[in-house]
């Protein structure tokens, strides 16, 4: 990735506004001195996002989401951070010195061009003799030439058609075998597809990286083949459909999760089209980052089996560790959306998606599962394993609604409901408090109050002034880090605002840290005094702890003579800090 001075990126920052950067993408309102607009980076229903002219960052008084235009312009559109500087230039006239290339447009180029070549031959497939049979499956099962053309739907036939005219085009073997286009077989080398209907799957970009391969002249295992593991094609890190509904995701801040490609392929269609699959009951842990960088409701819609209903038990509490908002749909009738929508139609399946419940709910009729309630001993385990699952949740209104629903429907005492999940509480405070106690007293206290320095010296640079002339004395390693950084920057550039340094922490190994104090930290208020006394205090805590030290000198010190010098310079401390 190429390299953007410093400097550079301040002098397009400076000419940009964020307000008509940020219009041109949500829209936004004047109210007094700031702008406000609905918060894209999260489930937001008002106008929580507030940006400032003057300032030129944004803040989302909701979720905390904070930044500059390039980054509101990198979160928002998923680019890195130097496309976000490149595109905001563009916007407003600017060239840059050095030319931004996406990662993928150099790297593996020849690789993604073989895997678009072989996407659209087999595509191509579909238009030959044999192509037909193909087609008929495809129209039994409701796909049409509109969808067969959006998906790139395609056929591989039953020689190894693919590998002779790839040969001839001069791609070697061992890329055809990297890529997983072609393996070894009992006569040599061979198609690793064959007869069967091809699926191209998309990286999150939207390039061709590998196929899921369903078998259609008859039932054969596996349905599916997919393409291996290849450096393309990581399953764990895809979404089938992702890069098509995106834009809809972003509009509606949903995401309905399904479980096959067929399920996605007939939502889209359908007009549902923020919709991907996970092709199978698996989600993995990049799978759940994606999830949580886009910053929606998860609808989760699995199949109508005994699998899919484990899976949601089991997505559903990964998904809740994860702090990510989602509601679960269970479709009866049919075994999964393909077929639910095919049977019952669009409205019955928006019936559905509205129907959407929430995972306790979820949870309270899932553990029902085999149990006869009318029996007690079944009605007591039942009423265990659901205070159990409450456990885990921080939502005491939740909690709350739960108890009573389950005492009004089953008829047993609150109290006692309460009791049960209360006791166990109690213990789990307890242990708590243990820990806390055994942090540094007013650890939180001196935390913020080093926290608000280092905004105030990010925003303003007599601040920086003063805190070199007065040397305020951080507590922690990493605070004194962060304001080595904060005079290196005010140093090299000579100013300093808060809105380029966004840009410069950016690039800084301290990123989430230093982004993690100008998401906390409100508006200024601070006067030059208010931050004298904050630097006092600080200075205090520190000539405690060089006092503390002094004294445990003191105790193992045998000779009088230096015990008094000691005791002298713990004198001279206490005075200062009187
Ligand atoms: P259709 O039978 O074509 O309607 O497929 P489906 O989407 O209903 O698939 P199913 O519910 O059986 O499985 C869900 C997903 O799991 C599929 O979309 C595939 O991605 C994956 N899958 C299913 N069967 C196989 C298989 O045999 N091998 C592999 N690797 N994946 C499979
Ligand atoms: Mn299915």
């Amino acid at each position: 990735m190429a390299f953007i001075e410093q400097e550079e990126i301040n002098r397009i920052r400076n000419s940009a506004s964020i307000v008509d950067i940020i219009s041109s993408y949500v829209p936004l309102t004047q109210k007094g001195k700031n702008y406000f607009g609905v918060c894209p980076f999260h489930d937001d229903h008002s106008p929580s996002m507030s940006v400032s002219e003057e300032k030129q960052i944004y803040k989302c008084f909701s979720c905390g989401a904070t930044g500059n235009v390039f980054t509101f312009v990198e979160s928002f559109l998923n680019i890195s951070f130097a496309e976000a500087v490149s595109l905001v230039a563009n916007k407003i006239g600017l060239s840059l010195s050095v030319k931004i290339e996406k990662k993928e447009d150099t790297k593996f180029k020849d690789e993604y061009a073989l895997m678009d070549f072989a996407q659209k031959f087999y595509q191509n497939n579909l238009n030959t003799e044999a192509g037909q049979k193909a087609i008929d499956y495809l129209k039994k099962r409701d796909l049409f030439a509109d969808t067969i053309t959006n998906f790139n739907i395609g056929l591989a036939l039953d020689q190894n058609s693919l590998y002779t005219i790839l040969s001839k085009k001069g791609y070697s073997d061992k890329m055809l075998e990297d890529v997983g286009l072609i393996n070894q077989g009992e006569n040599g080398l061979k198609d690793v597809f064959q007869n069967r209907i091809m699926f191209p799957i998309h990286n999150l970009e939207g390039k061709v990286v590998g196929f899921t391969a369903r078998c259609y002249l008859s039932e054969l295992t596996p349905k599916y083949l997919n393409t291996k593991e290849t450096f393309l094609f990581k399953k764990g890190n895809i979404l089938f459909n992702y890069h098509r509904a995106l834009d809809a995701v972003r509009i509606s801040k949903e995401l309905i999760v399904v479980e096959g490609n067929m399920d996605a392929i007939r939502m889209y269609s359908n007009g549902f089209k923020n919709v991907v699959a996970l092709m199978g009951t698996a989600m993995t842990k990049e799978q759940i980052e994606i999830f949580k960088k886009l910053r929606c409701k998860i609808i989760l819609m699995l199949d109508n089996d005994e699998a899919g209903e484990t899976a949601t038990l089991h997505l559903g509490e990964l998904l809740e560790e994860n702090h990510i908002a989602f509601l679960v749909v269970r479709l009866s009738g049919e075994k999964d959306p393909d077929s639910y929508i095919i049977k019952n139609g669009v409205e019955k399946m928006q019936e559905a998606l509205k129907g959407a419940i929430s995972f306790i709910d979820f949870k309270l009729n899932y553990f029902k599962k085999n149990k006869n309630l009318n029996d007690a001993t079944d009605l007591a385990e039942y009423i265990k394993v659901v205070i159990d699952s409450l456990k885990s949740s921080n939502d005491i209104i939740l909690k709350e609604v739960t108890l009573q629903k389950l005492s009004k429907d089953y008829n047993i005492s609150y109290a006692i409901l309460k009791e049960q999940l209360g006791l166990n509480e109690a213990k789990e405070t307890s242990k708590k408090v243990k820990i806390i106690s055994k942090e540094p007293e007013n650890k939180n206290s001196y935390d913020k109050i080093c926290s608000k320095i280092l905004y105030y010296m990010m925003n303003d640079l007599e601040y920086i002034k003063l805190y070199q002339t007065k040397l305020g004395i951080f507590p922690t390693k990493e605070y004194r880090a962060i304001a080595n950084e904060i005079v290196y920057y005010y140093e090299k550039n000579k100013s300093i605002n808060l809105a380029d340094f966004i840009s410069f922490a950016e690039n800084n190994t301290l990123k989430e840290e230093i982004m993690a104090i100008i998401k906390n930290e409100k508006d200024l208020v601070l006067t030059e005094n208010g931050l004298l006394e904050l630097l006092d205090i600080l200075k205090k805590k520190a000539k405690k702890e060089e006092i503390n030290k002094l004294k445990q000198q003191i105790k193992e010190e045998y000779d009088i003579n230096k015990k008094i010098v000691l005791l002298e310079k713990i004198t001279e401390l206490k005075k200062e800090n009187e």
